[in-house]
């Protein structure tokens, strides 16, 4: 039996216009930017304008991703989309994207997997389109952290940011080959990253609201060295499974939480930073959709050359931690 090749055809990213740079946190919250510099490499962020949403800014990187790919919204048959920041709780943002594309032919759902979505998605759609049901997926991440943030709490309102990116898997066609990924989570961690009300446990209320428990929290210092940890050993288990080590990986595309974070994971894996892809000063977290961002930047500005191994990894609430290599 021929082994089928899944790739990655075409992909696209979406920013919102507005910029909150530094300056504008330290007229909001006890900040400076020196300090926001220092310890997490952020300069500025997006941040969605009144009516965007996750399901708008998703339509405008899907869009990109599937024109590249040179195919037509209706060629499209899968639909993932990873967010913890959906439109609204019922439908899945993932349908309300297809109706946004105009397409009737996928099956659309969300996943829920925080920072890690993008490559979860990755792995989950790479399944789903071998064994011949499906032929062009729209795997997408997007997340509007700025509805979710306590913009009155400045262990957190610095980091985050909104944003959209996407990619289009297609079978057989040639596209950049996705070797392999791995996915892993541990929910005895949850409590380091949460937001408390608005599900089956806490539903909201105006009690939960003035307590400000709709917010995300974050105990920023222990998920610091989880995510450093977690993505060393999802970077060097993929890598193993592929047969693969760390010098055959030409870039590093790491979720961009914290620059430092990032020069760690560098460090972890003893490769040059020069080889570290970064966007975080620029974006800031963006929760899953930082990784398909970053991919599509580098695609899209010719970072990527043929024969490149990119190395994709990830780590978030859940907690969840993901890596997954591509075959430029
Ligand atoms: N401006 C000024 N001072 C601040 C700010 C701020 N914006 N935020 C915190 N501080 C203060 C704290 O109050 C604390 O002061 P204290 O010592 O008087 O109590 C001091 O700075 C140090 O705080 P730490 O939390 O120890 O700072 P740290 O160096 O750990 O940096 C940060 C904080 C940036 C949050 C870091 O811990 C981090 O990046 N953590 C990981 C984030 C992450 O990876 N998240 C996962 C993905 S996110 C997702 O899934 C949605």
């Amino acid at each position: 039996m021929t082994e089928e090749k899944i790739g990655i055809t075409g992909t696209g990213y979406y920013l919102p216009e507005k910029v909150l740079t530094n300056a504008d946190l330290e007229k909001m919250v006890d900040t400076t930017d020196e300090w926001i510099m220092e310890r997490t490499g952020i300069r500025e962020r997006r941040i969605i304008a009144p009516g965007e949403t996750v399901s708008s800014m998703a339509e405008q990187a899907s869009r990109q991703a599937i024109a590249a790919a040179g195919l037509e919204p209706e060629d499209i048959d899968l639909i993932i989309l990873g967010t913890i920041t959906p439109d609204t709780p019922l439908p899945a943002a993932a349908c309300l994207l297809q109706r946004r594309l105009g397409n009737k032919t996928a099956a659309s759902f969300d996943i829920s997997a925080a920072c890690c979505g993008f490559i979860y998605a990755l792995e989950l759609r790479e399944k789903m389109l071998r064994g011949g049901r499906y032929r062009n997926a729209l795997i997408v991440a997007a997340e509007a952290l700025s509805v979710v943030t306590d913009w009155e709490d400045r262990n957190t309102c610095v980091l985050f940011g909104d944003g959209a990116g996407a990619a289009v898997l297609t079978k057989d066609s040639g596209g950049h080959r996705i070797l392999d990924s791995f996915i892993r989570s541990d929910g005895e961690y949850s409590s380091l990253l949460i937001i408390e009300a608005g599900g089956s446990a806490c539903p909201i209320s105006i009690e939960q609201i003035e307590q400000r428990r709709h917010f995300i929290q974050m105990e920023g210092n222990k998920v610091f060295k989880l995510a450093v940890s977690s993505m060393v050993r999802a970077s060097k288990e993929v890598l193993r499974r592929a047969g693969l080590t760390i010098d055959d990986v030409t870039w590093l595309l790491p979720h961009q939480a914290n620059l430092r974070i990032m020069k760690a994971v560098a460090k972890g894996l003893k490769l040059p930073e020069e080889q570290v892809y970064i966007n975080v000063d620029r974006y800031g977290n963006m929760s899953g959709a930082t990784v398909p961002i970053g991919l599509a930047e580098m695609d899209h500005n010719g970072v990527l050359k043929p024969g490149d191994l990119l190395l994709m990894v990830a780590f978030g609430g859940g907690l969840t931690w993901a890596a997954s290599l591509v075959r430029w």
